[in-house]
Parts: structure tokens; sequence; C-alpha cells
């Protein structure tokens, strides 16, 4: 098997007749509205020279996996012979748009549901069953060789013990170790608070690909997914710079060497163009391509400059004239409110919405009941605060989602008190009824679901609490404790070990000592 990076999450995996093409985002102009660029730089994979790909998966429809420039402009006889697989989601927006994109033969699959190939190569596409969870990850096993790559879908421990049981050991593990969310990047923290939670969020992460590391009992890990890198210039700062929770490959080389010093040796740094050829009777041949110093600030600016041209081509494509922006801004928050009106009920917030520059202006809603007023509404729940430009929030109105948008880390917000709100960012980002009702009814079944407890020894006590995270019912049974807080591995939701509150959500585990 011969494994080719094609930067951020995308790989060529070539095995006998087979060639299966992994997530290629290979965008001049990148994603989410010129925000994120994989870094480092993948413009030397020629996309002509993918087309020899029989297979193409695309993990979810995040557009640093799914990417539409790359889809449409492939030849013709590639959209009709290439074989496609896709999960086989409830939500069709990721067939939908491949369809669109020409493509003839596209197979949903069920997860764990293996497909053979005439030269024997097995394939299985593994994830939450979950509508609202929207990743996907790829198993391939060819002349006794095991890959796994599960990209950005943070499989569930359960799921990790199958795949083990079911295929036997991973010979090669890919998965994304680096932060990608907008906690506590956009929120308006000191440096000094961003840095300590983006410090805690990037060692659970780092943790957390250990621990699957463990599991899979994966003899190597190649580092994949991210991060991404910032090339416009309200965003630049946030590259290389510890206040974010995107770390880099060597961030975590180094905190191996330093935590789990055994597992080093599993670590393989694989980048753009870069080789990695197994068997089972020979040692791996890894072949480097890329030789550039690509963590330099020097680096960067050289890649932002190529990149001026585009990202300035990129943002004209979202200029449309404001018009009575705070008005339609106003309606465009009611119309949430009344979507689905219990998603705003759920999200119970009073929503102060700031827009700045040109005509720009300010209001709050009640995501309950989609009432405006001109001043924080007393004895809420919770106060958020979202800030943004009128050209986005123009731009939101016009053509770009709310999930698009929010990755585009071109906003800042504020929340008190200062604990994680799911549902409001749900209320955000799930734009049809079917999706919102969905979240409805998940967070009504886990509300209601008979909860199982578990008796743990925690600093020479006997502690116990509910066995499941409420946030999706991951079992906590082995979950990290440290300094009086226990993470759960799935999504990093963190539990006081006092009482079981959530700290950074607000669920509770129902800790109690004996
Ligand atoms: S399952 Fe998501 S944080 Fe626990």
């Amino acid at each position: 098997m011969i494994i080719t990076s094609l930067g951020h999450a995308g790989f060529l995996i070539e095995t006998g007749d087979d060639v299966i093409l992994a997530d290629p985002w290979l965008d001049p102009a990148g994603a989410y509205a010129a925000s994120w660029f994989p870094y480092p730089s993948n413009s030397s994979i020629d996309p002509n020279h993918l087309e020899r790909a029989t297979i193409l998966y695309i993990s979810h429809w995040h557009k640093d996996h799914l990417d539409e420039w790359f889809l449409h402009s492939r030849s013709k006889e590639f959209k009709e012979r290439v074989r496609v697989i896709i999960p086989n989601f409830k939500y069709k927006k990721l067939f939908d748009i491949i369809k669109n994109c020409g493509y003839a033969n596209i197979e949903e699959l069920p997860s764990f549901e293996e497909i053979r190939t005439n030269s024997g190569t097995e394939i299985a596409v593994i994830y939450d069953t979950n509508p609202l969870f929207v990743d996907s990850a790829l198993f391939v096993r060819s002349d006794g060789i095991n890959f796994l790559n599960e990209n950005d879908c943070k499989l569930s421990v359960a799921d990790e013990e199958a795949i083990v049981s079911r295929y036997g050991i991973i010979d090669i593990f890919t998965a994304q170790f680096s932060g990608a969310t907008f906690h506590p990047t956009c929120y308006t923290y000191t440096e000094q608070e961003k840095t300590k939670i983006s410090s805690m969020r990037r060692k659970a992460k780092f943790d957390r690909i250990v621990s699957s590391i463990e599991r899979l009992k994966a003899s190597y890990y190649i580092p994949s997914a991210g991060p991404a890198c910032f090339l416009s210039d309200d965003l630049r700062e946030l590259n290389l710079n510890p206040s974010t929770v995107f770390s880099n490959a060597d961030d975590f080389k180094y905190y191996l060497r330093s935590d789990h010093p055994s597992l080093l040796n599993t670590f393989i740094e694989l980048l753009p163009g870069d080789k990695l050829s197994l068997s089972k009777d020979k040692p791996i041949e890894l072949e480097k391509i890329f030789t550039d110093d690509y963590l330099s600030q020097d680096y960067l600016m050289r890649y932002a400059k190529d990149k001026k041209g585009i990202i300035t081509t990129e943002f004209e494509k979202y200029r449309a004239s404001l018009g009575d922006i705070l008005s339609d801004t106003k309606e465009h928050f009611r119309s949430l409110c009344s979507n689905t009106p219990e998603l705003g009920k759920l999200a119970a917030a009073n929503l102060e919405v700031i827009l700045t520059g040109e005509n720009g202006g300010s209001f709050m809603i009640d995501t309950s009941t989609g009432n405006l007023s001109s001043t924080p509404i007393q004895n809420s729940q919770q106060i958020y605060t979202l800030s943004l430009d009128t050209f986005w929030m123009r731009a939101i109105i016009n053509l770009l989602t709310w999930e698009d948008f929010i990755l585009s880390f071109r906003f800042s917000i504020e929340r008190k008190p200062d604990t994680y709100n799911e549902a409001l960012i749900a209320f955000l980002h799930l734009e049809t009824d079917e999706e919102r009702q969905d979240y409805i009814n998940y967070h009504d079944l886990i509300a209601s679901s008979e909860k199982e407890r578990i008796s743990r020894l925690c600093y020479g006590k006997i502690i116990e609490y509910d066995r499941y995270c409420p946030h999706n019912g991951e079992d906590l049974s082995c979950a990290a404790i440290e300094n009086g807080v226990l993470t759960c591995p799935r999504h990093f939701w963190q539990f006081s070990i006092e009482d079981g509150k959530g700290i950074n959500n607000s669920g509770s585990i129902n800790l109690n000592w004996k």
C-alpha cells in the first residue's frame, strides 16, 4: 500500500489496481470565505494527476473536505468513471452536492458495511448514527495492511473497539490532532485566558489521539486534517499563536516526547507529496518530497503574498449593497426564532447582535420568544453578545451559511455566564426544519434516558457518577481525571469531580463521593 499526503485531510491510497482518493482539498481560494488554507500549501499537487483514482471518498460536507471547486473542475470521463463512496447520512446535502457536480456513480454506505473491490481491497465507512454528527471515517484493508483515516470524525470508544474486534489492529492510523473551533479564539477573553483555555483544549485533543492510538494498537500515526492557516490580513495573527487551538505537528511531537515517549516511534509526519510505502514483509519506506520550513512566519508571509489576489477576488463574491442591513438582520433573527420555535426555547438565550461598520447598529432578541428589545432583558438565563461586520451579515443573509461563517472566525462573541450553550449554536447553524427537530428530539432523548451509574477510584476514594456523557452519550468510565476535572474524551466537555457539574457546559454527571 502506498499512501501519499495531499495536504490537510487529503490522501491518495494506492493498492493493487485500486487508487482511493480521500478528501482532496485543492481549491486555490481555500475554504470558508477565503479564511482557511491548507497548511502547509499543497499547490504542488496536480489535480489532473489525481484523476487516475478509481474510488473517490468524501468524508463529510465541511468545505475543507468537500471541495466543490475540485469536484466541478474534473473531466467528464472522470466524473462518469470514478466510484464515489460517501456515508449514508440522513441528510442528503453531501450526496446532492456531489451529484450536482456531475458524478454518476455515488454509493452511500451504511456505517461498517464493507465493500470489496475486484482486486480484493476491503473498504468501510464508519460514522456516528446520530444525524447531527456529520463526519465519517474511512477504513481500508489490502494485502494484510489496515489503514484507518478518522480525519475530524471523533469516533466513540465503542466504535474504535468495534473496529479492532472486526478488522484487527490498525497499521496506519490518521486523524485530526489540532483543534479547529472558534472557542476560545472568537471569544472576548484576554489573551492570557485564551492561551490558558487553548492549552487545555490542545492537551485534551492530544490525549484523545493517544487514547485512540492505544485502543487501535496503531503501529503508526500520521497527524492530519489540520491545522489550517489564515492568510487574509484580518486573520493572520491566528497563525502559530498559542492563544488558539490550532496546534501543529511539532507541538504534538513535543507532547509525545514529554508525556508518552514510548509512542514517539509511531509518529510519522506526512506533508503534501510525501509518500509512505507499506507491505507486510518489508520495513516501511518514507519518501519525503516536502522540504520547506513551513512552521515559520516567513513561510506564512510568502504564502499570504501568493494568495492576496485570490482572497481579494473571493471577498468580492460576497460584496453586496448593504441596504437597511439592521432591519434585515432583525428579520433574519426573527425567522430563525420562528423556524422550529422549540429550538429557540431550548437555547433560552438573550442574544445581543452588534453590527459593526457601515450602517451598523445593535438589538437584543430573546430566542425563546423572538421578541426584540433595545436593552438586555433582565433575569435571562444567559446573555450572548455576537459582533460582526455588516459586510458579513449581508453575506449571511444573501449566500453564506452560518456554519461556514462561524468557521471563518470573522466575528467576536461573549457569553454570560461563560458556559457552552450548544442549543444556541444549533439555533444558528441547523438550516432545515428536519435538522432542527432532530436536534430537539435528540436532546429530549438524552435528558430522559435512564442513567447508568459507574463507580471508580479517584484520589484514593470511590466516586460514583453517570456513566454516559450528557452531551452525546460517550462512555465516561475511563475518562481522564486531572486537577479535579473529568474530561469527556469525545468533545471535551468537562465536569468538576466535586459534584459533577459541567465546567464548560451546562450539563452534569451527578457525581457523588462515597
Ligand atoms: S460526548 Fe460530546 S463531550 Fe461527551
